[in-house]
């Protein structure tokens, strides 16, 4: 079977990450671990979007070459995926030398078949912000605000993509691949960009404006648009073209793509992913059953206002999760959010996720489990001695728990993947409450009933600590520690029975896998 082939977008670089960045980046990481559990191959692609405009711009603003600088911000951008155990298997980075020979070999393979042109425009241009304007621009009394300084009629020539030539192509592609983006939804926003425009796009920018890009192979008083040069790393990081442009150390092209997630955000998608990048695949030879899959996700608010710098309201996820752990934000992100819908950052709902949900809900049951299992049995389990329909209750909800994570999980609805999982927490903490064990265990008449108690608790939790791993992986580590049980190799979601722990098994020690937090707000 082939690998599944996940990527995200890749970040700017002019800026360090924010909660967004973060939510896509844990989202995709929780979907590469969950299809690993259900026994597939899987290649994660995630990186940094390092060329263009705003990063020369921010680089010259603070003195240094804009390598530099993007190298600086990209150190963020590593770190915090390290800290929030984010495990990519590649690093796709722009300004590496085996991609711009990619793009290059992609844009002379353009220019050969024909497919790009050199043309002159005259427009109005924005000296103070390097750009030429629109009438988007234009203010009510049809004149360019002063936030754009001086601005001149200038002409320029550029290179141009013929984007016009297949939109007929990707229209029906899109009609006919409901599958193409997830939500389908979002498939209307994209027709309606196709309608009745000239959408050849400008793909190049002369070198006296910017010269922080990838040269067009074919004159080089020209670099290439960003998003041109970011888009061809799905492909470049993945293989394609290695051989001919000598690259080494990357997958093996042919068996991995087409990707079946490029995990964006809902801002990207119209018109980089779902027009140009299509049409740059289809262009380039690629045929329909090539075309990759995308998975659009909503918008992180404040609020319901917008994430920007400008607001002050960006929230340092490095902050977060020295409060809250990295497994604490990655819940919260996960939990609080429906893919491909937006969702409020509430500071209370994070503290109130971490104490009341993870602390008091999930980790006070296995702590409680195995407190008692060690106080009554010296934490030794006994199997098969006793049964009675309580017990039988909360083997059902176990085994019902197990289908609807898997469907949930398959289908991006991880939040729901979650709540099925804690359908058994919430079983198995109102289980303790009913079966005192405390009672039980002063009772020897009831020994038999005790340990089939205390073997309840810790099946139950050998099944979450399984289920909740893609989305937990440190705390789940340590549960399966304390239970003195790991998922051993080769182990797949398939694999996941009742009866995990043997008659006999002998737990760990406790001790609290989410230690309460005395806070109010987080200090973010
Ligand atoms: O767009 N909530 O980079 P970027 C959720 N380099 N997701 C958010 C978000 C928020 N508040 N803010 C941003 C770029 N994102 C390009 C991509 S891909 C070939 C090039 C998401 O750093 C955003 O939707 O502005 C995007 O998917 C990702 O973070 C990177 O955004
Ligand atoms: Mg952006």
């Amino acid at each position: 079977m082939k690998p599944y082939y996940i990527t995200t977008a890749i970040d700017y670089t002019n800026a360090p990450p924010h909660i967004g960045h973060a939510y896509e980046k844990v989202l995709a990481d929780v979907m590469a671990r969950f299809q690993r559990l259900t026994g597939r191959e899987v290649f994660f692609l995630t990186g940094v979007d390092q060329h263009g405009q705003k990063v020369q711009k921010s680089a010259e603003k603070v003195g240094l070459t804009p390598q530099a600088f993007v190298d600086g911000i990209t150190e963020h951008f590593t770190s915090l995926w390290d800290k929030l155990n984010v495990r990519y298997d590649g690093w796709a980075a722009t300004t590496d030398p085996r991609h711009k020979r990619v793009v290059q070999a992609m844009l002379q393979k353009l220019h050969d078949c024909g497919q790009l042109y050199k043309k002159g425009h005259t427009g109005f241009y924005s000296v103070r912000q390097e750009q030429f304007l629109t009438d988007k621009e234009r203010g009510p009394d049809g004149s360019f605000g002063s936030e754009w300084g001086e601005v001149v009629e200038l002409e320029e020539e550029n290179w141009y993509f013929k984007l016009s030539d297949h939109v007929e192509w990707l229209k029906g592609y899109i009609q006919s691949h409901p599958d193409f983006i997830f939500p389908a939804h979002r498939a209307h926003d994209v027709l309606n960009a196709l309608e009745g425009k000239d959408l050849d796009l400008c793909i190049s920018r002369p070198i006296e404006r910017l010269t922080w890009g990838i040269p067009l192979p074919f004159d080089e008083k020209f670099v290439n648009f960003v998003w041109f040069d970011a888009l061809t790393n799905y492909i470049s990081f993945a293989g394609y073209l290695a051989e001919e442009c000598g690259n080494e150390g990357l997958p093996d092209f042919s068996k991995l793509w087409p990707s079946e997630a490029h995990v964006i955000g809902k801002d990207i998608l119209v018109p980089a992913h779902a027009v140009y990048w299509p049409i740059m695949l289809h262009a380039l030879g690629f045929s329909d059953d090539q075309m990759p899959r995308l998975i659009v996700h909503g918008w992180w608010n404040m609020k319901g206002a917008k994430i920007s710098k400008s607001l002050g309201n960006v929230i340092d996820p490095n902050v977060l999760a020295d409060t809250f752990t990295a497994d604490g934000l990655r819940y919260y992100v996960m939990r609080d959010i429906a893919t491909g819908y937006d969702s409020d950052f509430s500071d209370e709902r994070l503290v109130m996720s971490y104490n009341k949900e993870l602390a008091g809900g999930l980790g006070n049951l296995l702590n409680r489990s195995i407190n008692m299992a060690q106080k009554y049995r010296s934490g030794v389990l006994a199997a098969g001695g006793y049964d009675d329909a309580e017990n039988a209750a909360l083997r059902q909800t176990v085994a019902e728990a197990l289908p609807v994570y898997l469907e949930k999980m398959e289908s991006w609805a991880i939040h729901e993947g979650i709540a099925a999982a804690w359908k058994i927490v919430a079983h198995a903490n109102a289980f303790v409450d009913s079966t005192k064990p405390f009672s039980l265990a002063k009772d020897p008449a009831q020994a038999a009933r005790l340990d089939s108690v205390l073997y309840h608790l810790a099946e139950a939790w050998v099944h979450l600590s399984v289920l909740l791993n893609p989305i937990m992986p440190d705390a789940m580590a340590t549960a399966r520690a304390q239970i003195g049980w790991d998922m051993p190799p080769g182990f797949v979601l398939s694999d996941l029975k009742w009866g995990m722990l043997s008659n006999g098994h002998q737990l760990g020690s406790p001790a609290p896998l989410f230690p309460r937090l005395e806070i109010a707000a987080p200090a973010a």
